[in-house]
């Protein structure tokens, strides 16, 4: 079958690891399932494997791909959640399992025509999503859904910030929260990503840009490059959520502001996979849909992971299978 694996890394030409090519169909264990991936999408953290963070070499090659959405064997529409936890987790929450792996971690992940997963991992995916539209949800969405909702906890009429609107999560978390009753304010480097998050219906600033009001919560995954500006701009007493740092990782820490003025900043992971059907249920509920960059065959992958890196999208990048041997 084709796949894209991580064969090696490198921090300056990450896609210089990545290879397409044919691999062996996989073969299924005890208690878990085969799926015939029709959809998936692109994360950094597809990226930060190939640059060799957060992902030791010893555990290459790996085909990579977090996100799926495909057909199980027994025909049945699925979406994949996208942590693998222990198997004794029972319904504790994944994201603080410390023997957990997200997809392509220490398994096979989804940049495959086939793919196996723990079937508990099979989530039933919702009539009115694509198979495009829901491999984009797991990692993204379901980080965004887990940053608002169970960490910031916010509620209608709650003024929230997110830096980077062109992002994946950031996409996600401006649309979850509108969605959800809130007063999204977004940045964005681009003119013409602030005039989409626009069209949502945040209002927007360029990035590092003077918000009108200050906010209660603040949306981070842009790291380095935004984090004083989410500091100054987060009400006293407000919450910062942080899940990425894709502009670098050492941010100046301004503890006086953030104690003087009893910030909370809190980390955030994935989601739990009760999270994930929240999500689901929220999608049908609300009719939010994932912003589509474009969407891809797989074996135009390096293209998409280009576009990424550049930081010249706006939402996910769909890659396909090809469609000939499903
Ligand atoms: N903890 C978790 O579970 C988890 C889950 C998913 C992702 N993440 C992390 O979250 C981060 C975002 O992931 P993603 O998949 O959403 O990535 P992405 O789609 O590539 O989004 C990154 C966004 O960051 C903004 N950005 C990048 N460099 C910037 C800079 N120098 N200055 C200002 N803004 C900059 C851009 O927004 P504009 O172009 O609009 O300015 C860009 O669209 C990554 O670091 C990823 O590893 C963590």
């Amino acid at each position: 079958m084709l796949a894209a694996t991580a064969v090696s890394q490198s921090a300056s030409d990450p896609l210089s690891g990545l290879m397409l090519g044919d691999v062996p169909k996989p073969e299924v264990r005890p208690g878990w399932s085969l799926v015939r991936v029709l959809a998936s999408s692109l994360n950094m953290h597809d990226v930060w494997t190939l640059r060799g963070v957060g992902h030791p070499a010893d555990q290459l090659p790996r085909i990579l791909g977090c996100d799926a959405a495909g057909y199980d064997e027994d025909g049945n529409a699925v979406v994949v959640y996208p942590i693998i936890a222990s198997a004794d987790r029972g319904r504790g929450d994944e994201t603080i399992d410390p023997q957990r792996a997200l997809l392509s971690e220490r398994h096979d992940g989804a940049f495959a025509e086939w793919l196996t997963v723990p079937t508990r991992n099979l989530v039933p995916k919702p009539e009115g999503l694509s198979f495009d539209e829901a491999a984009c949800l797991p990692v993204a969405w379901g980080t965004a859904y887990r940053m608002l909702f169970t960490q910031a906890a916010i509620k209608a009429g709650d003024r929230v910030l997110v830096q980077g609107a062109g992002g994946g999560v950031a996409s996600a978390a401006i649309k979850l929260a509108l969605a959800a009753g809130a007063v999204v304010y977004a940045t964005s480097r681009s003119e013409t990503k602030r005039k989409l998050a626009e069209s949502w219906g945040a209002r927007t600033v360029e990035s590092g840009g003077r918000l009108p009001e200050k906010v209660d919560v603040v949306v981070e995954t842009v790291g380095e490059a935004t984090w004083s500006h989410s500091l100054k701009c987060l009400r006293p007493g407000g919450t910062l959520v942080v899940a990425g740092a894709t502009s670098g990782y050492n941010p100046p820490a301004d503890l006086g502001r953030v104690f003087y003025q009893q910030q909370r900043i809190l980390g955030s992971t994935g989601c739990t996979r009760t999270e994930f059907v929240d999500l689901l249920r929220m999608m049908t509920s609300t009719g939010a849909r994932p912003v589509v960059d474009r969407t891809m065959p797989l074996a135009d992958i390096h293209q998409g992971f280009q576009l990424m890196i550049d930081g010249d999208l706006t939402g996910k990048v769909v890659v396909n299978p090809p469609k000939e041997t499903a």
